[in-house]
């Protein structure tokens, strides 16, 4: 009988091959769109020490080109052999900080330079080093890939070449021809946004400076991160890995600080600032053109060694990573009501690649991986927004008692003022009627059912508003809504879930209907202050100190205490 064969050998053996579909694997298809592209771009430059990058779009013999040059470190013959040209290259893992100014280098997928696949049909590549007279310079057609073929099989020619008036002296220029996008003004402009936004705002330590020179004069010369002027309230935190924290508010110019210790967070270091302007932006400033979220640096924005990482802080949908387009009652922290305008929040968040590991790029390239530490980063940023809302909700209640008392005591002033022209007895009366007016209006609030207040919120689908309790919080378009009698109403909703509370805006109030007489005020008969009905009460609680006078809106009464002018007059009456 044959025994069974169970030795092992060798028949030979593989290796793995690059399909010349690879640049178009990793340009065209990874990269999200043609502005990400230059991104990458620029971001080369930047890990190439280069001070300077210009992204130029011109016409030349009747063709668009794009060209991105800069003067940065250029590369050698071997350079390009052994980084430029090859693929998934480590070179920055490796080298983690550029040789020159140190800059905690962006690249380290090794896979950005095709990038310049998914703009353009053709490359050429001119690089030089320091020192050295000669441009090298390099061709590349990216249609000639033949698929089935291997990536291997293509030869380009390095080429020494006399550098061009105006070229730098050193650095790499990327020209770009056949584009595959028409660069409309309307992509300008978002690139440039992308471009604007890339640089830490407040970076100090690298001089970076990026030039856009496009057809459309306007979009062109040195980009800036534009700061929208000054805030009313500024939130600074400085996270340690020991969980020692240290926090510095400046509300409308008053600074407090403070140093406290949590836990030591899994996400490691992070240190931020959040900037609000309850007064709105600089309308000089505003609606220069293109869609008007995208004029702003608005949005709480990370950055990784100085670097933003997208898509965190980009208007829409995709960079609300903290979910404040869509704040909810009930998602912040401590059921605090969140009282910002998202478009005038703007905030920067400081991480580093080497002291939060944890918080890492997911794979698809764009964005940090949803690890359990990034949802314990997230959880933590949104308490100190969480914190500055509770600040500015304060400040605005303390504005909103401020105002009540003054147009409150404005709008008793003719009460006092028109006392001579009343008989005593016909104003005691009205005090007594106020006086019982008060008692009668505590044990409403014994009875809550007939004081309603309402939250208004809307659909960001149908746009349609409605009333709902202050209490509940609805999921879905109308899902319960009441009257302004508090009734529940049965319209019906949409049925979206894409609902939010809606800020308090000062409303337009209707100018005050034609009011009753002085004469019938005092006798207890409501009147119309700012569209609301109020009855005039004293209050015999209210402190003797100064003069005071409050609305009490669950009550729908303003209340004077015993040194105000009404009062005051009126007890002479009545000695
Ligand atoms: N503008 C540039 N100046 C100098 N070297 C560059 C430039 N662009 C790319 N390179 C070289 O080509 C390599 C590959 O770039 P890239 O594909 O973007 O990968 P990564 O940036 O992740 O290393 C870089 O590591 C760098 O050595
Ligand atoms: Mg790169």
């Amino acid at each position: 009988m044959d025994q069974p064969d169970d030795r092992i050998s060798q028949i030979g053996s593989i290796r793995f091959r690059t399909g010349a579909a690879m640049p178009s694997r990793l340009g065209s298809e990874q990269l999200r769109d043609e502005t990400t592209a230059v991104l990458e771009l620029v971001k080369n430059s930047y890990d190439a020490d280069a001070t300077t990058v210009k992204i130029i779009f011109k016409e030349a013999d009747g063709e668009s080109i794009l060209i991105i040059e800069d003067d940065g470190s250029g590369m050698t013959s071997t350079d390009l052999r052994d980084k430029w040209a090859w693929l998934a290259t480590e070179n920055k893992l490796s080298e983690d900080r550029s040789p020159a100014f140190r800059r905690p280098r962006l690249g380290q997928k090794g896979v950005g330079r095709f990038a310049t696949e998914k703009l353009g049909r053709h490359l050429t590549l001119r690089t030089r080093v320091k020192g050295e007279p000669k441009v090298l310079r390099v061709r590349f057609d990216w249609d000639q890939l033949e698929g089935g073929k291997e990536l291997s099989e293509y030869e380009y020619r390095v080429q020494r070449t006399n550098p061009k008036a105006f070229e730098p002296a050193h650095g790499t220029t990327l020209i770009i021809k056949k584009l595959r996008l028409a660069w409309t003004r309307p992509r300008l402009q978002k690139l440039r946004d992308q471009l604007c936004r890339l640089i830490d705002p407040e970076a100090t330590t690298t001089d970076f400076k990026i030039w856009l020179d496009t057809p459309s004069a306007e979009l062109n010369g040195h980009l800036q991160n534009p700061l929208p002027g000054n805030e009313t309230h500024r939130l600074e935190f400085d996270l340690r890995s020991d969980g020692s924290e240290s926090i510095r508010i400046l509300q409308n110019e008053v600074e407090s600080r403070q140093k406290i210790r949590i836990e030591p967070p899994e996400f490691g270091p992070v240190r931020g600032r959040l900037r609000y302007f309850r007064q709105g932006l600089q309308a000089a400033e505003r609606g220069r053109g293109g869609s008007s979220d995208s004029d702003w640096n608005v949005g709480v924005r990370i950055f990784r060694d100085g670097c933003r990482v997208r898509p965190y802080g980009e208007p829409g949908p995709e960079g609300d990573w903290l979910q404040i387009y869509r704040a909810r009652a009930r998602y912040w922290v401590g059921g605090a009501l969140f009282r910002l305008r998202p478009q005038y929040l703007e905030g920067t968040i400081h991480i580093t690649k080497s002291s939060n590991p944890q918080l890492r790029d997911t794979t698809s390239r764009e964005g940090l991986d949803a690890n359990d530490a990034y949802e314990a980063f997230v959880e933590y940023v949104k308490r100190k927004i969480a914190k500055l809302s509770e600040l500015v909700a304060e400040e605005e209640q303390r504005e909103e008692r401020a105002r009540s008392q003054v147009r409150y005591s404005r709008a008793l002033e003719p009460l006092a003022g028109g006392l001579s022209t009343l008989k005593s007895e016909q104003y005691k009366r009205a005090v007594e009627s106020a006086d019982a007016e008060v008692r009668r209006g505590l044990k409403l609030v014994e009875a809550p059912t007939s004081l309603v207040r309402n939250a208004h919120w809307e659909c960001l689908d149908c746009s349609d508003s409605w009333k709902v309790p202050l209490d509940r919080i609805p999921t879905r378009c109308r899902e319960f809504s009441v009257g302004r009698d508090g009734r529940p109403t049965t319209k019906p909703g949409c049925g979206s879930v894409n609902v939010r509370r809606k800020e308090n805006v000062p409303r337009n109030l209707p100018p005050d209907p034609p009011g009753p007489e002085l004469e019938d005020v005092l006798a207890g008969v409501p009147a119309y202050i700012s569209g609301v009905q109020i009855r005039p009460i004293i209050d015999w609680e209210m402190g003797e100190q100064d003069v005071e006078a409050e609305i009490r809106p669950e009550l729908r009464c303003l209340a004077i205490n015993g040194r105000h002018l009404a009062f005051r007059a009126a007890d002479r009456l009545w000695a």
